[in-house]
């Protein structure tokens, strides 16, 4: 069984993006510059955009925290958001979600310029990358992809089943693993409403785990020698640690782990993955290499 290492691997990937912004500065090129507004306090979201802002500096990237308290208006977020699309030194920026429930998510995601939405959630980017246009990508399932193709698993004529289909992780990740530039895999979702669940993860070559239940995916739903990518990051109480919780991923790992040709654990799999892949992100929209 191989362990899929996300956090060594995005190191690598975050060493070899640092090198490429020196040559840029070198050649008398501009510091990529990401910028992220963060609402309110919620301790997850905390925990990303400080790792995203951490992550800046691994990356030799400039970066800039917008902070709201969670009474901002729907009015003044848009506001900033207009602020952002028109700052030129501004290369990407992300709204960290989730909002407040007074303010529409999908409005705020339809302000952002679509040339600098790195997040790859504006329509305009989900549209591009479904026909397989040059586009910005979820960084979750282009790091799923990119671990994928690092650990040489075979996708292509695989039979690649997805739990979830959000608009983030689900739908982004069927795509991608669809195409015949991305996975070349057939893909079948599966969601909540599922009756066949168990049935098409046990055909399944690959099992994408994106449903946000802890340890879902048990050991009698995994063919052996199945890949298992799992994308769970649910806070659960654990008295053992001196934080009173741990991440528990959608999978059940201790028994699935043994049946597998590769799993990703979690912590240190899909997760480190995705704050690099929303660097790499950033690097092309400084480079403009999406859109002039
Ligand atoms: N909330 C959970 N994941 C993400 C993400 O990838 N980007 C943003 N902006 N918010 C999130």
């Amino acid at each position: 069984m191989t362990l899929i290492n996300g956090k060594a691997t995005a190191t690598a990937i975050k060493a070899e993006i640092k090198q490429e912004v020196e040559h840029i500065i070198a050649q008398g090129g501009k510091r990529p510059h990401l910028a992220a507004i963060l609402v309110g306090h919620d301790g997850g979201s905390e925990t990303y955009v400080a790792n995203k802002v951490r992550a800046c500096e691994e990356c030799g990237f400039q970066s800039t925290l917008l902070r709201y308290e969670d009474s901002i208006t729907e009015a003044e977020l848009l506001a900033c958001v207009a602020r952002l699309n028109a700052d030129a030194d501004i290369d990407g920026f992300i709204v960290q979600l989730p909002l407040p429930r007074h303010i529409d998510e999908q409005k705020v995601i339809e302000a952002i310029d679509p040339r600098k939405d790195v997040d790859g959630f504006h329509p305009i980017n989900v549209g591009r990358m479904a026909i397989g246009l040059p586009a910005f990508v979820s960084a979750t399932p282009k790091g799923i992809l990119e671990l994928l193709r690092r650990y040489d698993v075979k996708t292509s004529g695989a039979k690649c089943v997805i739990l979830g289909r959000s608009n983030i992780v689900g739908k982004p990740m069927a795509q991608l693993m669809m195409q015949k530039d991305g996975g070349d895999a057939t893909v079948t979702v599966c969601h909540s409403h599922s009756p066949q669940l168990k049935d098409e993860c046990r055909q399944a070559d690959i099992i994408i785990a994106a449903i946000g239940r802890p340890a879902f995916v048990t050991a009698d739903m995994v063919k052996p020698g199945a890949v298992v990518i799992d994308v769970g990051t649910t806070r659960v109480a654990d008295a053992t640690r001196q934080r009173g919780w741990r991440l528990q991923g959608d999978v059940d790992f201790d028994n699935v782990a043994p049946l597998c040709s590769s799993i990703t654990p979690v912590p240190g799999g899909v997760g480190p993955m995705t704050i690099c892949m929303l660097m790499l992100n950033t690097l092309a929209a400084a480079r403009h290499d999406y859109y002039e």
